[in-house]
């Protein structure tokens, strides 16, 4: 199940045919055609051209290719930025209208712009309905990317003051619910409240997270009319989207997933490596920077999982050096086989590859693609064609499902309250979330990522690395379930309007374990404190609670002042710091194993992650290391030594 995203318009129509007949050879089933090419197929208002779109999926159907077509919208042509330049987005820092010449230059709250997306989508939908070749939709290209979810336009500012007024329906309740008599901004009105930006100092934080609210729902429900409109005409297609990382999206993922057939995630090892740690921890950085992070991948397609409807894909999977990190190093050799493996290992049904030939021209000239300028083939096209072979002959069942007893809690609000609200410069709520995750890899664990709305009966232990708002829905949830909860620091602390918790916090989590949050302090990032857990020293760090401890609780790990650092019953563990990932193992595969879920004692840089009734280890290190394993299972690719920068892939029998 692979596939390529190509883009037919670069190349002269006499390429066509032999490209087609080489993702053959490869082996390819998918082609992804149009997210950019809106210039092409409407060059003038209302005159359209398809003859070269028909084309290319007529040639490429003859070959027994798919075709995954996308709206075109992420790219509004010139014409339709000159008829109407409302549609160009408010950059939120400065109060300048982003302008043409790259692309995503689109306000979600520009009437205009959502008439004209719906009209294009229909046009396409309508042509390609009935055409056999074509199988499915991609809404759009990666929503939100290049910070487009807010913007600070005077349609913004419209919808906006709507949106307020559905929402707390009178003003009286919105002072309230804010406490706006905080450095005199009671309003009278709902159109007189301005966007949350471009004032003196911090805008109000209840404000910018009501903005927040908004303009995730703005990109909803675009998104939301665009799959009404194309699943209108082809009820039969599959409809999906490729994903940025929801960290990243600034909307609410899950809601942005719910009408798709399944999501997809836009693979960029690599290149997400160098923007999380270039700045912040170099030796991790250099370590990772031509394999990536051994967690960070697959956090990623965890979340996608998490809010697919089904098993995801990657659309877009990186085949050599981007162009668009700080720094673009070359993959070893072997990565991309990894990556691809370790996607189908999380879930992924389909593996789609970023570009098939590299640019001649344009922005992305030096982003790799499975192919060379010159056409001759690049390394990604033999690694593709290994990964090919081994899932014949591995005979992987793309269909299975991950199953695990084990589930973080994600949710976009929390994320928000936290950059809202940040209160130590080294406080990232992506780190601490990712920290929790990697701890749970290291010990073998496969993980779920759910929202507080899903079911959550049936997991044994459920981690909430940062949540400052819950409801009291999710706690009689967790009361019910059988699952011991490990709650990170500021779990609980705010209400939903982003005021304090009345009870002080860990707020309504006090119903599961009687402790008290008396006062916080954040520090430097290198400015550690010492903590000892049964014996041994660690590092707590960044954030830390003086916690009052009530009846049943006991200290499991404390500060070197005597503080609690971190506290537990029988149904909750309480972590009142953050702390380096070699606690949260120790503390995870202690809790785990009381719990009956099995952990595994992995060498460094090793990972397993099981999928149906097949397991796979992957090595990110240079050398060969060998892992005990459980003695039912039989090793159809390699063995118990894992080679490097390679895999080994074991089926239980
Ligand atoms: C994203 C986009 C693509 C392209 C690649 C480059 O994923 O969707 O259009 O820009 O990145 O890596
Ligand atoms: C952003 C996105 C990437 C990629 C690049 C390309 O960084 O997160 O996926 O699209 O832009 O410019």
């Amino acid at each position: 199940m692979l596939g390529v995203c190509y883009y037919p318009e670069h190349w002269p129509q006499s390429m066509w045919k032999k490209d087609a007949e080489e993702m053959r050879e490869l082996g390819l089933t998918y082609v992804r055609l149009a997210e950019f090419a809106w210039s092409k197929m409407e060059p003038e208002e209302g005159v359209y051209d398809f003859e070269w779109l028909d084309s290319a999926i007529q040639i490429l159907a003859e070959k027994g290719l798919k075709v995954i077509l996308c709206t075109p919208t992420a790219t509004p042509p010139k014409w339709l930025i000159d008829k109407f330049p409302d549609i160009l987005p408010v950059d939120i820092n400065t109060g300048v209208t982003r302008g043409f010449g790259s692309r995503r230059h689109y306000d979600f709250s520009s009437k205009n712009y959502h008439r004209e997306s719906m009209r294009i989508s229909e046009v396409m939908a309508t042509r390609y309905a009935n055409n056999p070749a074509v199988v499915g939709w991609q809404t759009d290209n990666e929503l939100a990317c290049h910070d487009t979810t807010h913007s600070g336009s005077e349609n913004a500012k419209h919808a906006f003051h709507l949106w307020l007024e559905k929402y707390y329906g009178d003003i009286d309740s919105l002072n309230k619910a804010w406490g706006t008599i905080f450095w005199s901004m009671e309003y009278q009105r709902f159109d007189q409240i301005e966007l949350p930006i471009l004032a003196v100092t911090e805008t109000h934080p209840s404000h910018q997270l009501a903005y927040r609210r908004f303009s995730s729902e703005q990109v909803i429900n675009y998104h939301n009319d665009m799959i009404d409109v194309l699943s209108k005409h082809c009820p039969k297609h599959f409809m999906t989207h490729n994903f940025i990382p929801m960290t990243d999206t600034q909307a609410d993922n899950f809601a942005l997933a719910e009408k798709l057939d399944f999501a997809c995630y836009d693979n960029y090892p690599l290149g997400r490596t160098d923007l999380f740690f270039a700045d912040s921890d170099t030796d991790t950085f250099k370590r990772y920077m031509r394999t990536g992070h051994p967690d960070f991948s697959s956090c990623s397609f965890d979340q996608i999982r998490g809010i697919s409807n089904d098993n995801f894909w990657i659309m877009e999977q990186q085949p050599g050096p981007v162009n668009w990190a700080h720094h673009n190093p070359r993959p070893l050799p072997g990565m991309v086989r990894l990556w691809s493996w370790e996607a189908v290992a999380h879930g992924a049904e389909t593996i789609c590859y970023f570009r098939w030939r590299q640019a001649a021209f344009g922005q992305e000239q030096m982003h790799a693609g499975i192919k060379r300028v010159d056409n001759s083939k690049s390394p990604a096209w033999f690694e593709t064609e290994q990964f090919r072979d081994e899932l014949a002959e591995t005979g992987f069942d793309l269909k299975a499902k991950v199953h695990t007893s084990v589930a973080i809690i994600m949710s976009i609000e929390n994320q928000w309250v936290t950059e809202i609200e940040r209160q130590g410069d080294s406080f990232s709520h992506q780190l601490v979330e990712f920290e929790y995750y990697s701890a749970l890899r290291q010990l073998g664990i496969d993980v779920d990522f759910v929202s507080s709305n899903d079911n959550l009966a049936d997991y044994k232990m459920i981690v909430v690395p940062c949540m400052p708002v819950v409801s009291d829905e999710l706690i009689d949830k967790l009361a019910d379930s059988q699952a011991h909860v490990i709650f990170g620091p500021r779990s609980g602390a705010k209400t939903d309007e982003l005021t304090f918790a009345p009870n002080l916090g860990p707020g309504n989590i006090q119903r599961l374990i009687p402790i008290q949050v008396e006062s916080t302090e954040t520090l430097r990032a290198d400015c550690t404190m010492k903590m000892l857990y049964k014996g041994a020293s660690y590092l707590g760090s960044r954030w830390n609670e003086a916690l009052s401890i009530g009846d049943k609780v006991n200290t499991v790990a404390q500060f070197h002042n005597k503080q609690a650092a971190v506290v537990q019953n029988d149904k909750v563990t309480y972590v009142a710091t953050l702390c380096e990932i070699e606690f949260l193992r120790v503390l995870l595969n202690d809790i785990a194993l009381a719990c009956d879920i099995k952990t595994y004692q992995l060498p460094e840089d090793i990972r397993l992650s099981q999928r149906g009734n097949f397991g796979v280890f992957f090595n990110y290190s240079g050398q060969a290391k060998r892992v005990e394993f459980d003695r039912d299972v039989e090793f159809v690719l390699g063995s118990e030594e894992i080679a490097p920068y390679s895999l080994s892939i074991f089926k239980r029998n």
